[in-house]
């Protein structure tokens, strides 16, 4: 173990950053490929059959992705989930969901996937030791769907990947949905309706301005506030306390007891104060904010040969160094002149 204080056991506090946040999730892209074509993602025009998208060789292997994983549990890290792309089109991903469950210090691994493979995969995550997903859906109407997954699969392709999910037993599911004015929200009660009282918690997700390309204008945002009102009017509902610090979800119950309902509101109220969340592209390097102009690249010095100390130090030094608080000045740094990273690359 290295001989800072900074690099703790088990139970210790671990390196806190410029304002005073402490490390405990790690979200870990594990490809950057997909097989929908978001528009808000991964516009066709840009991701065609010609985009360079990583090798192989060029993305971490499992061996790296895990030594990362325990160096990031000395730092703090609890809680891992896997992203993308669409982290199901990673080759043999339920190896490495073995070996990362069984580091010790992990108390939470989630996945979050766009759900067209997982009626293929989700008895081998579950089998592998996966706790929970998380499935993104932005509409059950197939034209609205369709617009906004760039064409590919169907809500019915994702219904059945949750029924298969359910079945495996990775839960609880939860369903994101990006809710873009004049795109989907008109399809946001059908959504609330079809997963009230099943066990699927639903979460309605602000559009946010990640990446360069996704056009974001501040009135395609529907306010959360706006969606707690039209739902609440239907199916009434009561906030419920965080479920723990940093939960990025304000969540309501429906009286009646049909389950609970998400509001992600990050451009409306953002959550930063209470950040705790590293990224690691499937490259390998380490971003603190998922609106990231720079990153710390950690692959070169995992294949030259560097120590484990050598690499503690410099993400602990990541973290001691990290101000990020974006969405709190997102009002003044718009448009921003520096490229950000983009959100296939390291998740959302
Ligand atoms: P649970 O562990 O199930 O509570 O999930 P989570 O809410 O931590 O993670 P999830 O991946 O489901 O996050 C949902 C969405 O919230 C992401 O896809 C992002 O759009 C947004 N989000 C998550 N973390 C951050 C963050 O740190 N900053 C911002 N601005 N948005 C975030
Ligand atoms: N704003 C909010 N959420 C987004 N996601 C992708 N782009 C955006 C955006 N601009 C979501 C996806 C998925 C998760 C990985 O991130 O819809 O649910
Ligand atoms: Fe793929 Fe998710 Fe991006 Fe859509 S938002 S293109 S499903 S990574
Ligand atoms: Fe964290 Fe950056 Fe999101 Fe703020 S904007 S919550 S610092 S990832």
């Amino acid at each position: 173990m290295a001989g800072s204080n900074s690099v703790t056991p088990l139970g210790g506090a671990g390196p806190r950053d410029l304002r005073a946040r402490v490390l405990r999730d790690l979200r870990i892209s594990v490809m950057d490929r997909c097989n929908f074509r978001c528009p808000y993602c991964m516009p066709r025009e840009t991701f065609h059959d010609k985009y360079r998208f990583l090798g192989s060789h060029e993305r971490l292997s499992f061996d790296e992705i895990v030594r990362l994983a325990r160096l990031f549990v000395r730092l703090g890290v609890r809680k891992l989930r896997l992203t993308g792309g669409e982290p199901l089109l990673r080759p043999n991903l339920t190896d490495l969901i073995g070996d990362l469950t069984a580091i010790e210090g992990i108390e939470d691994i989630a996945l979050t996937t766009n759900g067209a493979l997982l009626g293929k995969y989700a008895f081998e995550l579950r089998a592998a030791g996966l706790q929970r997903i998380t499935v993104s859906l932005d509409s059950l109407d197939p034209e609205t769907f369709r617009r906004l997954s760039g064409g590919f699969g169907g809500p019915e392709d994702v219904l059945s990947g949750i029924e298969h999910a359910r079945r495996a037993g990775l839960e609880p599911i939860k369903v994101n949905t990006v809710i873009q004015r004049g795109v989907n929200d008109h399809t946001a009660l059908d959504l609330v309706e079809r997963f009230r009282g099943t066990g699927v918690i639903v979460r309605f997700i602000e559009y946010m301005d990640v990446g360069n390309r996704n056009h974001w204008q501040p009135n395609v945002v529907v306010p959360s506030k706006e969606l707690v009102a039209r739902i609440g009017a239907r199916w009434p509902l009561a906030p419920l306390r965080r479920a723990y610090h940093g939960e990025v979800a304000a969540r309501y119950r429906f009286t009646d007891g049909r389950g609970e309902v998400g509001f992600i509101s990050s451009v409306t109220q953002p959550f930063c104060g209470g950040c705790t969340r590293a990224r690691l592209s499937s490259d390998g390097v380490l971003y603190t904010c998922l609106f990231a102009t720079h990153g710390t690249a950690l692959r070169d010095q995992l294949r030259s040969g560097a120590s484990d100390d050598a690499l503690l130090d410099v993400m602990r030094k990541v973290w001691l160094e990290r101000s990020d608080n974006y969405s709190e000045r997102r009002q003044g740094l718009l448009p921003v002149s520096e490229r950000k990273v983009e959100m296939f690359y390291i998740g959302g």
